[in-house]
């Protein structure tokens, strides 16, 4: 269960140096104008809770998530259940912002737990903020869950192999390592996703990254991931999780005063430079993760910077 199949790491060094050298920028800049931060966490609380919960099946829109939030509206049409599911997830990243504050440790169950508790609080309170006892099976996966009586077992093992690393993973392995072995155990009998999509990004916060947020839009995508991490596969569980943590090092590095990081969109930058690409083949390096770039909506953004990398590299790689 624990044996990891590294093959991937090859192809990842550049897409771990990259997010790990922008993770740097971050840290030289701390503590983060206080403003800005507060900006930041903001739009991130809402666009968290929004795609976190979308994911799992909520129906409420960004705009609408932003109404309950901000504004303590409720929406006409929608259930009291998509409205504690908002609520919910917003006291949970509040909560996480404590945990994250406590770095004597790596992780505790409790930290699982309580995150847990937040989720599916006043929705189903007899679960909440506890192990399943008896068998579940997730929908379109290509595996069943193991048996209830394995749960606590089977979690206790996965936070040792946390906290103790022993196959040495960077940060980001170790957080998609992490997710991929925890819905593969699915501890709860409901939020197992909510959860780990928290859970994962207190390792990261608690090492100074900032959160990824998986996309709604990429639901699919990372489904798929997930299905092919079951088969021992972690590639593309990695890029996704690589391309949410990018996305969000480039919001807060965008928010610093005096930023020389400009995104603009692939279809500018090929009018407006005279680059050796096309728009279409700088799309596929976007996705592949060969490029510094991220996707915002349908279009993807990337820097004249990431391009020119890129053709130096592929010039030292000849
Ligand atoms: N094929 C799969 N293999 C492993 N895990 C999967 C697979 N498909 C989905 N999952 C995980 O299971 C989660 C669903 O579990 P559960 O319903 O308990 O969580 P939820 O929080 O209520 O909903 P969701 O996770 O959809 O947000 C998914 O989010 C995903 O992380
Ligand atoms: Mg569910």
């Amino acid at each position: 269960m624990w044996d990891i199949d590294l093959t991937y790491r090859e192809e990842f060094q550049d897409v771990f140096d990259r997010l790990l050298e922008k993770k740097e920028v971050l840290e030289k800049q701390r503590p983060l104008p206080a403003v800005a931060l507060k900006k930041i966490r903001e739009s991130l609380m809402i666009e968290w809770t929004y795609n976190s919960n979308s994911i799992e099946g909520n129906t409420l829109s960004l705009r609408e998530t932003q109404m309950i939030l901000q504004e303590g509206i409720t929406i006409k049409g929608k259930s009291l259940r998509e409205h504690f599911e908002a609520k919910n997830h917003e006291s949970a990243i509040n909560h996480l912002y404590t945990l994250v504050e406590n770095t004597s440790h790596i992780l505790l169950s409790s930290d699982i737990l309580s995150l847990h508790g937040y989720i599916l609080r006043s929705i189903e309170d007899e679960f909440a903020g506890r192990l399943r006892n008896g068998g579940v099976r997730i929908a379109g996966a290509n595996f069943t869950p193991p048996n209830a009586r394995k749960v606590s077992g089977l979690l206790d093992e996965l936070i040792q192999f946390v906290q103790n690393n022993p196959l040495g993973l960077n940060d980001i392995e170790l957080a998609t390592v992490f997710h991929h072995k925890f819905v593969w155990i699915h501890p709860f009998f409901d939020g197992n996703g909510r959860t780990i999509r928290l859970a994962m990004n207190l390792l990261l916060m608690r090492k100074g990254f900032p959160p990824a947020i998986i996309l709604k839009n990429d639901r699919k995508k990372y489904y798929d991931a997930l299905n092919q991490a079951n088969k021992g596969n972690y590639k593309k569980l990695m890029l996704v999780i690589s391309q949410a943590l990018e996305r969000t090092l480039n919001i807060y590095i965008g928010a610093l005063p005096g930023s020389d990081y400009e995104y603009t969109e692939i279809s500018n930058l090929v009018e407006e430079e005279s680059l050796p690409y096309g728009q279409e083949y700088l799309s596929l390096l976007a996705r592949q993760g060969k490029i510094d770039a991220y996707k915002e909506g349908r279009n993807w953004l990337t820097t004249k910077k990431a391009i020119k990398d890129y053709i130096k590299s592929r010039k030292r790689k000849r």
